[in-house]
């Protein structure tokens, strides 16, 4: 039997077991996932027990995702994002990825989302950061705004500075940019806790429009204020539960080298959401 788990702090309301488990039910795996809860500061040492103890694959979250790149050999796309939240144990040092890049990317395209135009991000923390370079990775415009200006222009210049050819287009800005980028943007992001168990939205409604595609990676509660007024303005919508799900889907691809069963790991995880 192989064992996959979450590292993280706190783990105990993960949804990734139960997606995972139903994942290995429809392929007939024999695996089990389960949670590990080390302290703060033991994230590459957890890493190593890992690999002593056979743990085939582990994800990673908060507050470990950057400390277990020194116990990883990174992949060049979770190198240049500083973070990594996938490990493979199958080479020797482990291998980390960063699934949550791709993991934006699907959301997007699996609800028919071109990816072009311009996109702007708001929220410049570790979401945005997977979520910039993910976009721009694309080719998009990429318009990172944040509370925080200095934290938007920092990622922005970490963003263009990992494009040496200057193939993509990067800025920061401070939140009040927003309503002018809305309105000509194709593309949104909310990769900031506004929204998380509260009804307030970080863009104003009445920018929002139909040629619009709004992804909220808020998944507590799944119908946002923003998402709410997005669908009332005639855009695309894609919750947070698609980001959860495709870079869990990244994940089970890159351990098994197979095809994710996607319908059942949404089932399993929509009904727990
Ligand atoms: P995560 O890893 O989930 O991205 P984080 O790194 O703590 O978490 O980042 C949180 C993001 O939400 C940041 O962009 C933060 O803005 P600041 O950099 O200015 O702190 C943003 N954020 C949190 N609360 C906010 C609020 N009330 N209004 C606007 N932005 C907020």
């Amino acid at each position: 039997m192989d064992v996959y788990g979450l590292l993280g702090n706190p783990v105990e309301h993960s949804l990734s077991p139960p997606m995972h488990e139903a994942a290995y039910e429809t392929l007939d795996i024999d695996a089990r996932y389960v949670t590990f809860e080390p302290d703060e500061n033991a994230g590459a040492r957890a890493v190593e027990s890992a690999a002593t103890l056979d743990v085939a694959g582990l994800n990673v979250t908060i507050p470990f995702k950057q400390q277990v790149i020194e116990a990883v050999d990174p992949a060049p796309l979770a190198e240049r994002i500083g973070a990594v939240n996938t490990i493979d144990f199958s080479t020797d040092p482990p291998t980390g990825y960063n699934t949550d890049a791709a993991g934006v990317v699907r959301s997007f395209t699996h609800h028919g989302v071109d990816l072009t135009g311009d996109a702007v991000v708001v929220g410049a923390g570790g979401a945005g950061r997977a979520v910039a370079f993910a976009l721009a990775d694309e080719g998009l415009t990429v318009h990172i705004t944040n509370r925080t200006e200095s934290k938007a222009d920092d990622l922005a210049a970490a963003v263009a500075a990992s494009h040496p050819d200057g193939d993509s287009a990067v800025m920061g800005y401070g939140l009040d940019a927003l309503p002018d980028l809305v309105a000509e943007a194709d593309l949104l992001v909310n990769a900031t806790s506004v929204g998380m168990e509260e009804d307030r939205s970080p863009v104003p409604a009445d920018v929002l429009h139909a040629d619009l595609a709004v992804l909220d990676a808020v998944y507590s509660p799944l119908e946002t204020r923003l998402l709410d007024d997005a669908a009332a303005a005639g855009a695309t919508t894609v919750d947070g539960a698609w980001m959860l799900l495709f870079q869990g889907v990244e994940a089970f691809e890159q351990w098994t080298g197979r095809d994710a069963p996607v319908a059942e790991m949404n089932e399993a995880l929509r009904t727990r959401v």
